[in-house]
């Protein structure tokens, strides 16, 4: 990295950035001096946002990430506000879809798969070339837990989040040629907009399933920013949970293997 680029202002483009982990991202990459592309289907939570966080602070504009061409417009306006630079790239918006997978409707089912699998492929695809013209750049996903082990009552948004995983693996091997990172993040419990607040209770106050804040997860993205770490757990006990599950998946099935949630 040249002199020149050390003393860049460094660009973040977020997805989902009106609400929980976005939203504890845009606010702490901001504070940090970063220019901020806020970007959210939930217009009136990203005004709030952007209003928040003063003008100055970057690019905030409503953007539905299933909307192909509006995705492409959106990292083309990014990119002609940082000069043509995406130091990281959070795909993060999702949605969650509970209940049995025989219960849930097909149209449920497709919009859990398009939001949260080919908008993320939408949207990486089309900042690769400002990813590939940004030293050090990083391609960030955020996964979840319930790609550790396929999860009951969320088949398809675990799924989905399996996916996410494999995509930046294989981006992460794909991308290095090109001097570009890849990494995701598997939070656990988050409390954010996506956890009911009836349902906080529910969790255990210790361990790997205890709630933790957006924020934590937002410290994590921008530590993975410094690392060359491909998956990132919050908290990081999840990562044993990984490995245990991995040489026992029948366990998990039948139950057996302590410390599972679900
Ligand atoms: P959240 O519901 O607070 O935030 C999600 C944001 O995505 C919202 O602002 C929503 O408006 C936006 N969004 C939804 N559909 C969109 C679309 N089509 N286009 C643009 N924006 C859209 O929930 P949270 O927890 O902050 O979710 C962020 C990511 O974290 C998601 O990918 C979720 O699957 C993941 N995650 C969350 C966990 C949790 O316990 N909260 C655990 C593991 C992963």
């Amino acid at each position: 990295m040249d002199r020149g680029d050390s003393e860049r202002q460094r660009a973040i483009f977020i997805t989902g950035a009106a609400s929980g982990i976005g939203r504890a991202t845009a606010e702490l990459f901001a504070s940090r001096g970063w220019f901020v592309g806020g970007f959210d289907v939930n217009r009136n939570a990203l005004a709030a946002l952007s209003e928040k966080l003063g003008p100055g602070a970057g690019l905030f504009r409503p953007l539905d990430v299933t909307d192909r061409a509006a995705v492409l417009a959106a990292v083309e306006e990014f990119g002609r506000a940082t000069g043509g630079k995406l130091d990281l790239l959070f795909n993060n918006a999702g949605i969650d879809a509970k209940g049995p997978f025989a219960e849930m409707s097909w149209e449920k089912i497709v919009a859990v798969v398009n939001v949260n699998l080919l908008a993320g492929m939408s949207l990486i695809h089309a900042a690769i070339s400002l990813l590939r013209a940004t030293p050090n750049s990083l391609c960030f996903s955020t996964s979840s837990a319930s790609a550790i082990f396929g999860t009951a009552g969320l088949a398809v948004y675990s799924a989905t989040k399996h996916a996410v995983k494999g995509l930046t693996e294989a981006l992460s091997v794909e991308l290095a040629a090109h001097g570009v990172r890849a990494a995701d993040v598997l939070p656990g419990i988050i409390e954010t907009g996506m956890l009911p607040a009836e349902s906080k209770a529910i969790f255990p106050k210790r361990g790997m399933w205890r709630v933790m804040p957006a924020s934590a997860v937002a410290e994590t993205v921008f530590a993975a920013y410094e690392s060359k770490k491909l998956h990132w757990y919050v908290p990081e006990e999840l990562a044993d949970y990984d490995v245990q599950i991995t040489r026992e998946p029948e366990a998990t099935r039948d139950g057996r293997l302590a410390g599972g949630l679900f």
